[in-house]
């Protein structure tokens, strides 16, 4: 595959992270390092069928570094699932002379860019950026640190709240299929139970945990919930489930929802993402395609996509332990 690169192009798809506009800014910076040229696509795949395209040079990419959101943009396309939709984005990258791709974005968007790598040899390369951490192949995606820092932050002052009133909170927090943020965000916060999708807590299990903080005299409690979390009963579910069983509990329901997406990113995340977008544009140069980029030990790697959508990003069972020692 290996083809001369003299312009990258960078597109965010899937859910927006804190933390893509550094790996934007990365990618042109580095292919200008390089004495490459670059374009920026608008609403992910959706922008490419459409060639919505733009020429970007490292002076464009000033002052983004600190922003949320994402300045290109995103979007979930249905219609890049389709041969005819890939092949109008093919067709506006060749009229455009753009010789690689970097996508920064979750699963959904590397299964695409894979597809579209193997049907058109187009060399690709995937970044990690979502706050749920649950891609495989890093220890960390671009997003979460600040996804899981917002949570606290909020999480703390909902504790001031329960602690005033002597209440129960329910707090959910985002992860459809992964408990990164619900964990680390709990233990971080002090909750003192935990539900994930991960883990099968058991509603009984709950209930028995709650009494037997009461009776050692807690006078609030939270519990944070993933989106997605195993019992699969939905946060106001759980809340009303526990106040039937448990009427000496007062309790309430606190949806934190997109704003755990939003904000500046933290400098850990950009950092992270600076140092992806570098390695990205030099796996291009180097004749790479169809790879993550990944952060293992503080070190940057490379694992094929292919890997990193199928296989499963696991929770630390050590952490869990923690977390269930913490709440004794
Ligand atoms: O970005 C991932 C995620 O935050 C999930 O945890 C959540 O379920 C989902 O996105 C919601 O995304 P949207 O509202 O964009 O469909």
């Amino acid at each position: 595959m290996k083809k001369l690169i003299k312009k990258i192009g960078v597109l965010t798809s899937g859910g927006d992270a804190p933390g893509m506009n550094a790996a934007i800014r990365a990618v042109i910076r580095a292919a200008s390092y390089y004495k490459l040229e670059s374009v920026g696509i608008y609403r992910g795949y959706e922008g490419l069928i459409e060639g919505d395209i733009i020429t970007l040079t490292a002076r464009d990419v000033h002052h983004i570094i600190q922003k949320g959101g994402t300045i290109l943009k995103s979007a979930r396309s249905d219609e890049f699932r389709t041969i005819e939709g890939r092949k109008k984005a093919y067709d506006y990258l060749d009229k455009n002379e753009v010789d690689a791709l970097v996508v920064i974005g979750g699963d959904g968007s590397f299964t695409g860019a894979m597809v579209f790598s193997k049907e058109y040899n187009f060399p690709v390369i995937g970044l990690p950026g979502t706050i749920d951490n649950d891609i495989y192949g890093t220890d960390f995606t671009i997003g979460y640190d600040t996804a899981l820092n917002t949570a606290v932050e909020v999480i703390d002052k909902i504790r001031d709240t329960a602690s005033s009133h002597n209440r129960l909170f329910f707090v959910e927090v985002m992860g459809r299929d992964a408990g990164f943020i619900a964990l680390n965000s709990g233990i971080g916060a002090g909750a003192e139970e935990i539900l994930i999708p991960e883990e099968d807590m058991g509603l009984d299990r709950l209930l028995l945990s709650l009494e037997k903080s009461r009776r050692s005299g807690k006078t609030s409690s939270l519990v944070v919930v993933a989106e997605g979390d195993k019992t699969g009963e939905n946060v106001f579910q759980l809340a009303s489930y526990v106040e039937e069983n448990l009427p000496q509990y007062d309790v309430r329901v606190s949806v934190l929802g997109h704003m755990q997406r939003g904000g500046a990113p933290s400098c850990f995340d950009r950092v992270l993402a600076s140092r992806m977008g570098v390695k990205a544009v030099e796996l291009l140069l180097d004749g790479k395609s169809n790879l993550m980029v990944g952060m293992i030990n503080n070190e940057m790697v490379d694992i094929d996509l292919e890997l990193a959508v199928k296989e499963h990003h696991k929770i630390n069972p050590e952490i869990l332990r923690v977390s269930e020692i913490m709440s004794v």
